[in-house]
């Protein structure tokens, strides 16, 4: 479904007929030219914003796609993306990445990520990003409240269409005439690195735990044995709790290295841990680069918005193949997940060291 907004009972809309129908813009000859879009699951919001961009984009002028993953008609764009996995699978469509975008676009895609702060900061990144007369256009599943960001980005500037598909709603807005410069002051402020209420840790919208210690951690650092030594790896860092906490405790630590998929946390536990350490922007579902005496980690298991315990046992399996003989892997997890079996699979013994508040601690050797 496709709507139209009116100002003044003048049409605003880049309307699907101001374009020719534009041709398929993937380079040729690239893998992801010829896959099929449909050959695997794709992100359904990512459908919904190339199909935005079909009706409404003008399909030669140069993009930013914020939040990117790869679709046969947007890999002209520019492409930021701070998940390590989806950045790669930008680089393998033959996509241009940018770490930290700058200059002017006339157009911007942006995919949102799950917070709400993260949204309202990427709108106003996206505002100063659009070159003179350009368009932003944003795609949100309605479950991650399309309709109400939707709403929010009406605020600030007059929508110029929405296009609802695949549960999904992808809406744009221009920057023709200037935006509510109250409300796109409030949304800059919010990607403002800040610290955690209490503690010297900063963080930035966007990243687990971004308002207090996760608890779970927590557990997990009182509960580390200062007696762990020599080289430890911290899967899934985040912003670096748990190695700020390890190194800390046990004086016998000769190395951390931290690894992370988001490029956001990992910017943060660079400012939050120091001393013998080194940072990763890495899959860990991929694999380890070397071998640990011990291995720390609160694993992820969740994709996206969706419980995905396979993500966790992803981790406990590179984790298990990474220990040196005789190391050690000290997890937490909510009570309720079955990491046990899976360790207990992996050939390694799971000892419960603590069971409280709805999480429990985990050392398996
Ligand atoms: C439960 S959080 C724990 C964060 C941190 N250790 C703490 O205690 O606050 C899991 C972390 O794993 C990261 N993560 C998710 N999938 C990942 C992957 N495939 N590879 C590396 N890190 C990943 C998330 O970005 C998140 O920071």
């Amino acid at each position: 479904m496709i709507r139209r907004f009116y100002s003044r009972g003048i049409p605003v809309i880049v309307g699907a007929r101001n374009f020719p129908t534009p041709p398929c813009i993937a380079p040729k000859n690239t893998k992801a030219a010829k896959r099929s879009p449909h050959s695997k699951a794709m992100n359904p919001a990512l459908e919904t914003l190339a199909l935005a961009f079909r009706e409404h984009s003008d399909p030669a002028a140069p993009a930013l796609f914020l939040g990117a993953e790869p679709h046969p008609n947007l890999l002209r764009a520019t492409a930021w993306q701070p998940i390590k996995s989806r950045a790669d699978q930008c680089v393998a469509a033959g996509m241009t990445m940018a770490d930290d975008p700058q200059g002017k676009f006339p157009t911007v895609f942006f995919l949102p990520g799950k917070s709400k702060e993260e949204t309202l900061a990427g709108f106003a990144r996206a505002h100063d990003l659009l070159a003179p007369g350009g368009m932003l256009i944003a795609a949100l599943a309605n479950t991650s409240g399309a309709a109400r960001f939707e709403k929010e980005l009406s605020k600030a500037a007059p929508l110029l269409f929405s296009v609802s598909k695949n549960k999904c709603r992808a809406f744009a807005v221009g920057n023709a005439e200037p935006w509510d410069t109250s409300i796109l002051a409030a949304w800059r402020s919010l990607s403002e690195p800040r610290l955690i209420p209490d503690t010297t840790f900063t963080v930035v919208p966007g990243v687990f735990s971004v308002d207090h210690i996760d608890p779970g951690s927590a557990l997990l650092a009182q509960h580390l044995p200062p007696s762990l030594r020599g080289e430890v790896a911290d899967l899934g860092a985040g912003w670096g709790f748990l190695s700020h906490a390890a190194l800390g405790k046990c004086p016998n630590i000769s190395r951390i290295d931290l690894f992370e998929a988001d490029a956001r946390s990992l910017a943060c536990a660079r400012k939050n841990v120091t001393g013998p350490v080194e940072f990763y922007w890495h899959d860990v579902t991929s694999g380890l680069p070397g071998k640990y005496d011990h291995i720390l980690t609160n694993p992820p298991f969740h994709t996206g918005q969706a419980r995905d315990i396979g993500l966790g046992h992803a981790f406990l399996t590179t984790a298990a193949r990474a220990l040196k003989r005789g190391g050690s892997l000290h997890i937490v997890a909510n009570r309720q997940l079955p990491y046990e079996a899976h360790l207990e699979s992996l050939g390694l013994r799971p000892r419960l060291l603590a069971e409280t508040g709805g999480f429990k601690v985990i050392a398996a050797m």
